[in-house]
């Protein structure tokens, strides 16, 4: 008997049935180079299809010339596309998973220019977005007519490739959901005004789909069902717009957010501070009205709360996404009852839509398989096995240590401290970052079926590695905090990120903090000094907090500073001190900026790496590699990638 009864009951929509309640949404995987499926994409989504999931929605195939929202989405305005689609469809299919593509027009959320050149945005009306400070064209009838076309075309292309169906994307602010908002759609022509009026662009949309695929095919309709955005549609609007379509739709998808805002974008790959699973109250309230398929998306990442949300009747199909970007095993794991094996996805945003929003192919700081599939989805037996000593018990070490044991090699990982983890034991101990210290959670699972031999409190010198005579030494011993040199007179109590994480030094009422990596740590011990009641100062040297951030994680916690009314002083670099008062010089200006009255300066100056060992053993006979922060120090997405690639190679 499955633990998960109601997630594995296969689900009949018109002509396919799902094995399993368990979708991979739509998501841009920046694999695509010139706009078609290519190897990589394969790659990727047959990973997935293998793992077990039910049904696979390919990423956005924008459905007209004037969709290219980023410089790599893919394209569907034409029959060459139909042959990658084609390869895509038979690798899912493969494994019994079903495959729907997306239809997506932007209208006014280009997010990219191209070649550096900005695009003209075509919009229902010119009310401009926020986020991407578009101002766009109105769509004149005859454009509009070649749009819904486009999205018809289209299905018919994925439907000829043999996909199983298409998915309408209504969701997050792009183009039918302006034809819908009435804030955004100010046309007094056929396609504005009343619901009808700004319904009418969909249900064209939805019958020029219907009269170029078969009966069998299925069109779902992706939306949000709040865009939670003062300007974006609001719950009882969206309500009122799928009620209406329900009748010529197979299923709803019910997501939050929009793109148009950076409060409302954050919803789009919510961070790690949302609880997990809160979007399904919104997709319940949709299911009590209506009686096709709900789908919901959004923070659900264990199987557990994909099984309470269809076992209650909240919703019918649950997209898991990241949790599948993080572990595409997730599905068979769940199946065969043994979620405890999967790797949970912590909602990092780091490697999947971080790395999106900067061009780069999706991976994860977790699975750095994930997009590299090519590369490392199959990796050899090692020959000839080796003995294989790893120091440190971070993340580089933990992951290097489960892929040399996975390929044969004979492996002892050797951690200083009582417990393994690293700086994450630490990153964990931030405000909203407690969920971090699941990579440590899910490494120590891996090394655990592994079978890795690990030697916990145990700090490895010259003389053991010598007596131990292994082929291959992997130095991954971290980092420890970096304190650059400064004017200081007087005795300002100055103390670094890690000793106030540990409570060390008397900090006062009134805090600087420098924040040079403008990262997770200087928003963070900002944060968490000033719930202490304190009055804090946040001097980073980038142009805001969070600079090097994923975006919707720097969004959400500027939010979050605002509130504590933490100030934030951009563009800030350290000088000097004395007793209560910092100097900082503005970085680009050279001006001298003092801060008086203050009780405690708090460094966030980034680390250094620790490596007393390499030096040590150098005229040994040994392989010696140095990985993650002992190399240089980064973040833990490189120490676990070069754990990985570092294992994949000796
Ligand atoms: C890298 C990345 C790219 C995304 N691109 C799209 C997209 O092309 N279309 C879309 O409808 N949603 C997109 N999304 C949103 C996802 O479909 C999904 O709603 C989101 O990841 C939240 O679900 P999750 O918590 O299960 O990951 C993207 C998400 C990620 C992580
Ligand atoms: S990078 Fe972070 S958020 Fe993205 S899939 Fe991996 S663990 Fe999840």
């Amino acid at each position: 008997m499955t633990r998960f009864p109601h997630l594995f009951r296969p689900l009949r929509i018109r002509g396919c049935t799902l094995k399993n309640r368990i979708m991979s949404t739509g998501h841009d995987t920046t694999l695509p180079v010139d706009g078609t499926v290519n190897a990589e994409l394969v790659a990727y989504q047959e990973a997935r299809a293998r793992g077990g999931v039910g049904l696979i929605v390919l990423q956005v195939s924008g459905v007209h010339e004037t969709a290219r929202y980023t410089n790599h989405v893919l394209m569907a305005t034409s029959d060459a596309a139909i042959e990658g689609y084609r390869r895509v469809a038979e690798a899912v299919h493969r494994h019994g998973t079903v495959l729907f593509g997306q239809l997506f027009h932007p209208g006014r959320e280009i997010a990219e220019a191209d070649g550096g050149l900005l695009s003209v945005a075509y919009a229902p009306s010119s009310v401009p977005n926020e986020r991407f400070r578009v101002m766009p064209r109105p769509l004149k009838p005859a454009m509009i007519a070649s749009i819904v076309q486009g999205y018809g075309d289209a299905a018919r292309r994925m439907q000829t490739a043999g996909f199983d169906g298409v998915e309408i994307v209504a969701s997050h602010g792009y183009l039918p959901a302006q034809f819908l908002n009435p804030r955004v759609n100010l046309r007094v022509d056929a396609y504005g005004g009343d619901l009808d009026g700004r319904l009418r662009f969909l249900r064209e949309v939805i019958a020029d789909i219907r009269a170029k695929v078969t009966d069998g095919f299925v069109v779902g309709l992706r939306i949000s069902g709040s865009e939670v955005d003062e300007q974006g549609l609001a719950e009882n609007e969206v309500l009122e717009a799928v009620t209406h379509l329900s009748d010529t739709i197979d299923y709803v998808h019910i997501t939050l957010g929009t793109s148009a805002s950076l409060g409302g974008a954050i919803h789009i790959a919510p961070p790690m501070t949302f609880t997990t699973a809160y979007v399904v109250p919104h997709a319940a309230r949709i299911k009590e009205h209506v009686r096709i398929p709900v789908f919901v998306t959004g923070r659900i990442n264990q199987p557990q709360d994909a099984e309470a949300a269809i076992a209650g009747n909240h919703a019918d199909v649950c997209g898991m996404t990241r949790a599948l970007i993080c572990d595409p095993d997730m599905p068979n794991k769940a199946a065969r009852g043994a979620p405890e094996d999967i790797r949970a996805c912590i909602a990092c945003n780091q490697a999947c839509i971080g790395h999106f929003h900067k061009g780069y192919p999706i991976s994860c700081i977790q699975n750095p398989v994930s997009g590299r599939e090519l590369r490392f989805g199959t990796l050899p037996q090692a020959s000839p096995r080796k003995k294989v000593m790893i120091v440190g018990g971070g993340p580089a070490g933990m992951k290097a240590a489960v892929i040399a044991t996975q390929r044969g090699h004979s492996v002892t990982l050797y951690e200083a401290e009582r417990r393994l983890g690293g700086q994450a034991l630490l990153a964990q101990m931030l405000p909203g970052r407690a969920e971090f210290g699941g990579l440590i959670t899910n490494l120590e699972r891996e090394l655990e079926l592994a079978g890795v031999q690990i030697h916990k409190g145990r700090r490895v010198d010259r003389a053991m590695i010598a007596a131990a005579a292994p082929d291959v030494v992997l130095i991954a011993t971290g980092a420890k905090p970096y304190r650059p040199d400064f004017p200081q007179e007087g005795a300002l109590q100055i103390v670094d990120a890690w000793q106030v994480l540990r409570n060390q030094g008397t900090l006062g009422q009134s805090v600087v903090v420098i924040d040079w990596r403008a990262d997770w740590i200087g928003i963070g011990i900002a944060e968490h000094l000033a719930q202490q009641g304190r009055s804090v100062r946040l001097a980073v040297s980038g142009t805001a907090a969070g600079e090097s951030l994923p975006l919707y994680v720097r969004d959400h916690s500027a939010a979050s500073l605002h509130k504590l009314g933490v100030q934030v002083l951009p563009y800030m670099r350290l000088y000097g001190s004395d007793t209560d008062s910092v100097y900082l010089q503005h970085v680009s200006g050279g001006e001298a900026v003092v801060i008086e009255k203050v009780d405690a300066l708090v460094l966030c100056t980034g680390h250094t790496p620790v490596d007393e060992l390499s030096d040590t053993i150098e005229d040994l006979a040994i392989d010696i590699r140095i990985i993650g922060d002992a190399a240089s120090p980064r973040t833990a997405e490189e120490a676990v990638y070069e754990g990985l690639s570092v294992a994949a190679e000796i």
